[in-house]
């Protein structure tokens, strides 16, 4: 089989990221994290530009930018998520990425519902909002970032609600999806489970 498509969803912090890096490289597929388009426009409106303009103008390049991973950063990212010009702007460059040969991971919220619904495979990867908190409370103590278990909770759910409340591309499973509640799994036991379910799909 020739190209193929890989669509990883689920809500912050669950493991995605991990997931999608490890099944890319276990297919030799070129993997994309769409949740840093997102980032990338809420940092500029974080610096003052309008999000419509600030998804338009999106270049490839500031996916490298070294903020996008803080909390504001994720804030900004998810209230810019709700607007619909906005997300169509970053819809074409989602698809090319998709079709690339060799193969795509995409993660994200509304890649298996809305981006790549003919995607071979469509994951959706949860966990519950304390393990999904303590782990990213985790990663931002190691990387210096001063935060509290109770505020990074308070953020999670806060992302969560928006992300699934609102109207356009909800975060949902696919009906087609296989979920993964990586709750009680290791990170071994999660990249095995997301490349056990891929085989079976594809
Ligand atoms: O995955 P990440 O936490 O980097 O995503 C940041 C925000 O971007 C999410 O909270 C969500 O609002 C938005 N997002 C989205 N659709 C995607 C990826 C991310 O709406 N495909």
């Amino acid at each position: 089989k020739g190209a193929f498509t890989i669509a990883i969803d689920g809500p912050a912090a669950a493991g995605k990221g991990t997931i999608s890096r490890a099944v890319a490289a276990h297919f030799g597929a070129a993997h994309l994290d769409t949740g840093l388009l997102y980032r990338a426009v809420g940092a500029k409106v974080l610096l003052g530009m309008t999000p419509e303009a600030a998804a338009r103008a999106l270049v490839p390049g500031d996916l490298d930018a070294p903020d996008l991973r803080s909390p504001e950063v994720a804030q900004s990212a998810s209230r810019v998520a709700v607007i619909p010009d906005v997300r169509a702007a970053l819809r074409e460059f989602q698809h090319e990425f998709a079709r690339r040969d060799g193969g795509a991971v995409l993660d994200g919220r509304d890649i298996g519902t809305v981006i790549c619904p003919d995607a071979d495979a469509k994951l959706f990867v949860t966990a519950s909002a304390e393990v999904r908190a303590q782990r990213r409370f985790a990663e931002l103590r190691d990387s210096g970032v001063e935060t509290s278990f109770e505020q990074v909770l308070a953020d999670v759910k806060d992302r969560d609600a928006r992300d699934m409340q609102r109207a356009e591309a909800p975060l949902k499973p696919a009906s087609d999806a296989v979920v993964i509640d990586t709750s009680e799994m290791s990170i071994d036991e999660a990249v095995a489970a997301a490349i056990a379910a891929v085989e079976a799909a594809r």
